[in-house]
């Protein structure tokens, strides 16, 4: 029930490797501490005798009823967490209507996930790759899985200084981990072999030999015909050639969102200025976010980032709110700050390592329980009684 104890007992199943790319950050990790402490600096100021018997914390988001504002953010590599990674979060998410945003960088081909998944809502995660065919090719597969939004994640055109994972000079990626949307994919598949040039080469040791043993399992081909024929090396390496674009700009925006009639969100707006760009780009949200930290350190924390983007959009677009969130009181203290809702990370990740889907539903009641009581406690029967006026905060007028 607490994130401490649930980020503890995750770490006794999982591998070394796996805590560091997890529960890692950029440099220090400062900024993962820091969306916390900006978290904890929100006060709420519960409205008594407010004769609260029953609590409506339904949200109606685009054509869809959710149970309660909330959404299970992209996590790469849930492989790294659980075998049945990103099958078992769909299972969970069906299970409890919750909807998921699959990853770009997920364990299994979202047409696998989405399979999961039912009937629930679900949205895809895009990293804007090198090619731009690519791309496209990602998006018909979301809109195919009927995926209700299109999530572009702006903040990793390339990945971050995370000292972690650097000590241990391991990516899980250069494992062939988390890029199951590449090899599924039939533009990815044809593109041609990149220069040598172009190619990051990980280093052969045996725990890459026996990841690409399982690689070469479960990409299209059969294991024999593609250890002899190296594709697994080489569907590594190519991913690593088109992985993200660091060129990316707000003219690639307008490509994506002249390509899709998805509604389009950016993930990773951390400032006003940018915020009334994409409100003036047409896009249909935002979601403020640092990535968990993951990416700069010292970045503004997301909660003050919120404080500052709320008044400049003015209500435009819908902005969520992701990077911290842990409990019923954080989600409580987003809304009232003005965000539509919040992304759940690392707290669903844990729950998965520690027992799967059951666990990762378990989390979701249980925060669910919590946001329930805080609305009580705090006087609201409704989302819409969550406000401003019932919080304090020290970033006013920011
Ligand atoms: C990728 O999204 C990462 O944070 O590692």
């Amino acid at each position: 029930m607490s994130y401490q104890m649930l980020e503890d007992r995750a770490k006794s199943f999982l591998s070394k490797e796996a805590v560091a790319y997890l529960a890692g950050g950029a440099g220090s990790e400062s900024t993962i501490d820091h969306n916390r402490q900006s978290l904890d600096l929100v006060k709420i100021h519960p409205h008594m005798l407010g004769g609260v018997q029953e609590v409506r914390m339904q949200l109606k988001w685009r054509e869809h009823t959710l149970p309660a504002p909330f959404l299970l953010a992209p996590i790469g590599v849930l492989e790294l967490a659980h075998p049945k990674g990103d099958l078992a979060v769909a299972q969970a998410a069906r299970r409890s209507g919750v909807p998921m945003v699959i990853s770009n960088q997920a364990s299994y081909p979202m047409e696998e996930i989405a399979k999961h998944l039912g009937d629930n809502p679900r949205a895809f995660q895009l990293y804007y790759s090198k090619s731009q065919d690519l791309s496209k090719s990602f998006i018909r597969r979301a809109e195919a899985i009927d995926c209700m939004a299109l999530v572009v994640t702006l903040d990793t055109t390339m990945l971050g200084w995370r000292i972690r994972d650097l000590q241990q000079g391991y990516s899980p990626f250069l494992h062939g981990k988390g890029i199951a949307q590449y090899y599924s994919d039939p533009v990815f598949t044809n593109l041609p072999d990149p220069e040598d040039s172009l190619i990051v080469k990980p280093a052969v040791t045996p725990t890459l030999l026996s990841s690409l043993l399982h690689l070469n399992n479960r990409i299209p081909g059969g294991l024999v015909q593609n250890t002899l024929s190296k594709k697994g090396l080489r569907t590594v390496r190519k991913f690593t050639s088109v992985f993200s674009n660091p060129g990316m700009n707000w003219e690639d925006i307008q490509r994506i969102r002249d390509w899709t009639k998805l509604p389009v969100y950016l993930k990773g707006i951390l400032r006003p200025d940018d915020a009334i760009k994409a409100v003036a780009s047409g896009i249909d949200g935002i979601i403020v976010s640092n990535h968990g930290g993951r990416q700069i350190e010292g970045a503004v924390s997301s909660m003050q980032a919120l404080a500052s983007i709320i008044p400049a959009v003015k209500g435009k677009i819908d902005v969520w709110m992701d990077s911290g969130v842990r409990s019923g009181s954080d989600m409580f203290k987003c809304i009232a700050m003005g965000a539509t809702g919040v992304l759940i990370g690392r707290p669903y990740a844990y729950s998965l390592a520690i027992n799967g889907a059951d666990g990762v539903e378990e989390y979701i009641q249980n925060l669910m329980a919590d946001f329930e009581l805080t609305m009580a406690l705090s006087g609201c029967h409704t989302l819409t009684q969550i406000n401003n006026d019932l919080i304090s905060h020290p970033w006013t007028n920011t």
